[in-house]
């Protein structure tokens, strides 16, 4: 990872240098992967003089949900994590957009073979760092389904965002990479479309936006639910959640990624086969500009999803 200098990260209760932000080699969290966290997001306006985190009591929830199934018992509880959050952004002093990743990781001696719940050394960190938004950038991915089937509820819950689970769309990814293509789409144990490795999926066909349904073996996207909302409320478009096949992504009018991360994305092929006219589709590109509104806090509707940073 490219080094950081100047920067904070918030260890267990405390602001710490960003180089001494560290774990041990021997810990649960590096032996086994068992961290589980949030990507989240935070939109500079430059005309507020204002950075707002998108999203926060949503990621919040959903990262507690994840301790409640991993079984692991945060030692701060939600409020104290979006305090050092407000605080950890506040420090780096960020006036540009910004991403950070609260996470949860059992230490050291912590293998699970040797579980009782009351011995667990459960620590947490948030780290952070600029990541300009890519909205309106123009232009889009091709991606492949991939070979690889996504994890299932019944294994590893993609509904769980542990660190464990991205192994599962790293194959996958890189699969892609090799292949010539920018990103993969997986498919479900039961050969229907699931999620990107990092992302959710939308499809559009004849006006109606399509997404499978969180039954389908994807994170519980905060942006896929984002989005649903905006579709509908802004853009007036119907959306259907339910399975998607393989071959309906040859034949959508428009298809995108969406995520924290991702955004909107625009998918222009998938498999080689070109979606609609090979551009950044009609629809896309408006619920982009929408999405962009929203976030950024130009769009008063919306108001309540952002909590602001300076001044908080
Ligand atoms: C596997 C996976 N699916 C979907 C998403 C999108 O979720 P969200 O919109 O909550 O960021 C992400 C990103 O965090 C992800 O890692």
């Amino acid at each position: 990872m490219k080094k950081r200098t100047m920067t904070y990260a918030w260890m267990n209760g405390e602001f710490i240098p960003w180089d001494e932000a560290k774990v041990h080699v021997s810990s649960s969290c590096v032996m086994l992967a068992s961290r589980i966290f949030e990507g989240m997001r935070a939109y500079w306006n430059d005309s507020h003089e204002q950075l707002y985190i998108f999203k926060s009591p949503d990621h919040l929830r959903r990262l507690y949900q994840s301790a409640k199934i991993m079984r692991m018992s945060p030692p701060y509880v939600a409020s104290q994590l979006e305090s050092a959050y407000v605080e950890l952004l506040t420090r780096n002093s960020y006036r540009e957009d910004a991403h950070f990743m609260p996470s949860i990781y059992l230490g050291i001696g912590q293998h699970f073979m040797s579980y009782t719940p009351d011995t667990i050394d459960t620590g947490m960190y948030i780290t952070s760092a600029p990541r300009k938004s890519q909205l309106g950038s123009g232009t889009g991915i091709n991606v492949c389904v991939s070979s690889w089937t996504r994890i299932s509820d019944r294994d590893m819950p993609p509904r769980i965002k542990v660190a464990a689970n991205y192994q599962n769309g790293r194959l996958a990814h890189v699969q892609a990479r090799e292949d010539g293509y920018d990103d993969a789409i997986l498919l479900n144990e039961r050969g229907k479309m699931a999620e990107g490795p990092s992302a959710c999926v939308f499809l559009i066909r004849h006006g109606t936006a399509i997404t499978p349904p969180v039954t389908a073996g994807i994170l519980e996207s905060i942006t896929r639910a984002t989005l649903i909302q905006l579709l509908q409320d802004e853009l007036s478009v119907r959306v259907i959640e339910r399975e998607v096949d393989r071959t309906e992504l040859y034949i959508a009018d428009e298809v995108f990624f969406c995520g924290s991360a991702f955004e909107v994305t625009p998918i222009l092929s998938v498999d080689r086969y070109v979606v609609g006219n090979g551009k950044v589709g009609d629809l896309t590109a408006k619920l982009q500009h929408v999405y962009d509104q929203v976030i950024r806090g130009n769009n008063p509707t919306y108001a309540d999803w952002l909590l602001p940073v300076y001044g908080a």
